[in-house]
């Protein structure tokens, strides 16, 4: 071969390599979602570079504001304008709404391929299919009936962990009284839904939450039981800070976290942020189930709802569902998350006691028939009930409604919204 030759052979090479990494740097996913914690954005990092090692590169779309409702109006208007994002964070009743829109892709081939019918629980399951189709891949299980405490303030009062309402509010008035919040809250809808719905199952127990919140009778919306809910709702925000109102829940974490506050209510996904500062379940917080929950689990699920948009990004589309149901993955994304896989074929061994304990509950809980849907995460009731209540609670914790008028409220507002 002449050197003239080589030198082509070399350039045509250039060249071929060159195209393959055009078309690799093509595929792409755009993805909306609202991770945008420090805890929850290193989780989904681990998405991301799994992504990019394939080829895929990722073009984010975070939209600030937990539970999601902030992200739900920036969907609305990419689906109004016909140009969807590739994938979207979305939790239970809304993957229905956004599926009965005609806007999801099938996700059928690639779930059968995986197995995804014999691995992911039926109560996820029963969101990621719309009308038998697959049409979202399932992140996590999350659950919003946890305390986190911070263990030094918790072994100067004491020590014990509380086990009902009562030894709370003791608790809580220990906190008060060693001048620290006694309980970290952020004053957002969402966040008091999230408080309320633990002290509904903690006042009147599953079966109770299961008549109020997931069956929404009116009987059960106005009841003493409920009157008790309010009552406890009321004595509860006498433990807050005065800045409370209107603050992300990962600042209320920080405050725990610095020893600024004894105590938050809130999902695993605090756990996120507590990891994050380096620290340690057992040794610098501990986790327990909300006071009077233990046995029952509250559950929201991230899912990633995959939207048609066209064979362009069919392949990278794909790639992401897939790497996201990869065994190895759910174990790396869940342990910096704070949540537990959505998988049930997963081993708990690389995971820290609080999520050992989430993964133990949830399967109690599945088999005695107490795992039952968050309504601030959208698992208990469709968006419109949900927003309904979640005004009533956030109303009466305000103090513009008294707790007779938040129990006439409660039963008129779910009503009205159906
Ligand atoms: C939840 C979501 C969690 C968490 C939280 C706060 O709705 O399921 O993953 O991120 O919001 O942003």
């Amino acid at each position: 071969m002449t050197i003239r030759m080589m030198g082509r052979l070399a350039a045509g090479i250039a060249m071929i390599a060159m195209t393959a990494g055009a078309a690799k740097a093509a595929e792409q996913v755009e993805v909306l979602h609202w991770w945008t914690s420090g805890g929850e954005a290193a989780a989904l990092n681990v998405l991301k570079e799994n992504l990019q090692k394939e080829g895929v590169s990722w073009k984010d779309m975070p939209v600030a504001g937990g539970a999601g409702s902030a992200a739900m109006t920036a969907l609305r208007a990419r689906v109004t304008a016909g140009d969807p994002p590739t994938a979207v964070q979305l939790l239970g009743f809304d993957l229905r709404d956004w599926s009965e829109m005609g806007v999801a892709a099938n996700l059928d081939d690639l779930a059968k391929k995986e197995g995804w019918d014999k691995v992911i629980p039926a109560a996820l399951q029963a969101f990621s299919k719309y009308d038998g189709h697959w049409v979202a891949a399932p992140v996590n299980i999350h659950s919003t009936n946890w305390l986190w405490l911070n263990k030094a303030a918790l072994d100067k009062a004491g020590g014990k962990a509380p086990t009902n309402m009562d030894e709370l509010f003791a608790l809580l008035d220990k906190f008060k009284a060693q001048g620290i919040t006694a309980l970290a809250h952020g004053g957002v809808p969402w966040q008091d839904g999230t408080l309320w719905e633990a002290v509904v199952l903690s006042v009147g127990g599953p079966d109770f939450y299961k008549k109020a919140v997931l069956d929404a009778d009116p009987a059960a919306l106005s009841s003493d039981t409920m009157k008790k809910v309010f009552d406890d709702m009321s004595k509860l925000r006498t433990y807050f800070d005065p800045n409370f109102s209107g603050r992300e829940w990962n600042l209320s974490t920080a405050l725990v976290i610095e020893g600024k506050a004894g105590a938050q209510e809130m999902g695993d996904w605090s756990k996120g942020e507590w990891l994050r500062a380096k620290k340690e379940p057992g040794k610098d917080f501990v986790c327990i189930r909300f006071p009077g929950t233990q046995g029952s689990v509250l559950f929201n699920a991230d899912q990633f709802m995959m939207f048609d948009v066209g064979e362009k990004q069919r392949d990278a589309q794909l790639k992401m569902a897939s790497a996201v149901e990869n065994p190895a993955f759910q174990i790396a994304f869940n342990t910096v998350k704070g949540s537990v896989p959505a998988r049930t074929d997963i081993s708990d061994e690389k995971f820290d006691d609080c999520a050992k304990k989430g993964m133990k509950d949830l399967a109690e809980a599945s088999s005695k028939g107490t795992l039952m849907g968050s309504l601030a995460h959208g698992y208990a009731q469709p968006a419109a009930v949900k927003e309904a209540m979640l005004d009533v609670i956030t109303q009466h914790l305000n103090g513009q409604l008294t707790t007779e008028a938040a129990l006439k409220r409660l039963p008129e507002a779910v009503a009205a919204a159906k």
